[in-house]
């Protein structure tokens, strides 16, 4: 089993996107790729899109296995012609139903086209490796969802071609919460400086005060109760995925608030601290990360070709001998 997985470089990657997906691209057969095509379907500015592709590709590297393909997306253009390939193969029904693109563009005229067809663009990310597992957290499963259908599709219609990926759900931290909105998503794309957003490459203080500083209510007991105490379970959650433990379980054995905060604040430091150190070899040594990343991208160019060959054939594309 081999995995493929992507992050957008949007903005400095947070607790949210470890613990739901960069700590688990770990496969040294997998494929790990910063999504800076898909960074482009919103308003971009240039400069930063470029500075966060570099950030995030290095966090990528810094967290996965050595072995592994870590490389950016627009460097390996078989993303985009087999992407193409699948909006051959995709309806505008089913992408007008897509989540993301009623929130985000639905109605607006200045939306981008590419926000529309984003997941025609993942899924081609997704189907050109013939892997079977996408290790991603729980706001993408609408995405694979129509990969799999797509897959399933071009496979009908033109020939079995493509492996029908699973999505790969860690057991807990599908979804961290922000730290002072427990009830929405942490996410990335919030400004820089949300104190709710815990940032990888945020110095530790500055990590533990805001653990500290956490939205949780007044009730001062410990349980696991996801619509009840959205807060407090969503440091369980955290301090579970932190330490291999099961939130529920986890509840049990604190008295209050202080106490349940000061422990996942080291916990999530144990986790954070290592990758940090990680980063920052990496970060020093700008040679080795364009060396690391130009042997992902020829990597990822090798291994792409036979099946963007087999689905541009399978199409009836080329001149037909
Ligand atoms: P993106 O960039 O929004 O997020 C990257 C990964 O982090 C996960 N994640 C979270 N997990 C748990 N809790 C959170 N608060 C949290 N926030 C983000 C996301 O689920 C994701 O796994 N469309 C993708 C990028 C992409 C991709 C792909 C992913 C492009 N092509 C192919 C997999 C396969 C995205 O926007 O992720």
């Amino acid at each position: 089993m081999t995995s493929v997985s992507g992050i957008m470089p949007t903005g400095r990657l947070t607790l949210g996107n470890h613990l739901g997906a960069l700590r688990r691209f770990t496969d040294p057969h997998g494929f790990y790729f910063v999504a800076n095509l898909h960074a482009m379907t919103m308003r971009h500015v240039p400069r930063r899109l470029a500075e966060l592709t570099r950030e995030t590709a290095t966090l990528m590297l810094a967290a996965g296995s050595p072995e592994g393909t870590v490389f950016v997306q627009s460097e390996v253009p078989a993303h985009v012609q087999l992407g193409y390939l699948l909006e051959c193969t995709s309806y505008v029904g089913e992408l007008s139903r897509m989540i993301q693109y009623k929130e985000k563009g639905r109605d607006k005229p200045m939306t981008r086209v590419s926000l529309f067809t984003y997941p025609c663009l993942m899924a081609a990310d997704i189907l050109l490796y013939g892997t079977d597992r996408v290790p991603v957290g729980d706001d993408q499963d609408q995405h694979v969802e129509l990969a799999r259908d797509v897959a399933i599709r071009f496979n009908r219609e033109y020939g079995e071609t493509f492996v029908v990926p699973e999505l790969a759900k860690a057991a807990y931290a599908t979804r961290i919460k922000d730290l002072q909105t427990p009830t929405a998503k942490m996410s990335k794309s919030d400004v820089d400086d949300a104190i709710g957003t815990i940032r990888l490459l945020d110095p530790p203080d500055v990590i533990r005060r805001q653990v500290m500083k956490a939205v949780t209510d007044s009730e001062n007991v410990v349980r696991y109760d996801p619509s009840g105490k959205p807060g407090v379970t969503n440091l369980l959650e955290i301090l579970a995925a932190c330490t291999d433990g099961d939130p529920e379980e986890l509840a049990k054995g604190y008295q209050g608030y202080g106490e349940l905060k000061t422990d996942v604040a080291d916990a999530v430091l144990s986790v954070i601290e290592p990758l940090q150190r990680q980063y920052a070899v990496l970060a020093s040594d700008p040679a080795t990360v364009d060396a690391m990343l130009a042997a992902g991208r020829d990597r990822a160019i090798e291994a792409s070709a036979p099946l963007l060959r087999s689905a541009t054939t399978a199409m009836g594309l080329g001149t037909g001998r």
